[in-house]
């Protein structure tokens, strides 16, 4: 019995995630962070890369490689303030499926170090900047 199976395996970690996208997508600093307006395929990678990481299929491996969070979110811009939005919704979406305390605070522990380990910069959000420059509709290009 692996941590991933005693949560509840896939169908609780999908609904964690659909949970925190559904808060990312209300959120004014990081969903224009995301490449893509939708955020279904990136839903779709943090869902397997979690059921990675507690001991279930190894599915994000085989698609994705390693996963080298840092330099997958070096091109982010994730200021303390970006890492504790980033945490709230994730805090809503633990809150949501209701583990037992021990699971949660286990699964809680773990996001918040590897969040805090992903900060890489402690500039203000930009009006504009690289994070931003996929969005053509702003008609910028820097
Ligand atoms: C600290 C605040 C964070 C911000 C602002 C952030 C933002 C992002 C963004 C914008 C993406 C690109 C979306 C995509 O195309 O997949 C992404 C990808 C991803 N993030 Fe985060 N993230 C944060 C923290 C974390 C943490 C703590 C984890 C893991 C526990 C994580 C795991 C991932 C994974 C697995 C991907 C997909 C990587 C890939 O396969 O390309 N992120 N993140």
């Amino acid at each position: 019995m692996t941590f991933y199976d005693e949560i509840g395996g896939h169908d609780t970690i999908k609904r964690m995630v659909d949970v925190f996208y559904q808060e990312v997508a209300l959120d004014p600093v990081l969903k224009p962070m995301y490449p893509e307006e939708d955020l279904g395929p990136a839903a779709e990678r943090l869902t397997m890369f979690l059921e990675q990481y507690w001991g279930g299929p190894t599915t994000y491996m085989d698609k994705r490689g390693h996963p080298r969070l840092m330099l997958r979110h070096q091109a982010f811009h994730i200021n303390p303030d970006a890492r504790d939005r980033w945490l709230t919704h994730m805090r809503t979406a633990l809150d949501d499926v209701q583990l037992s305390p021990m699971h949660d605070a286990a699964f809680w522990d773990y996001l918040e170090r590897a969040a805090h380990m992903l900060v890489n910069t402690f500039e203000p959000t930009p009006e504009i900047g690289p994070s931003r420059a996929h969005r053509p509709d702003l008609g910028l290009t820097s």
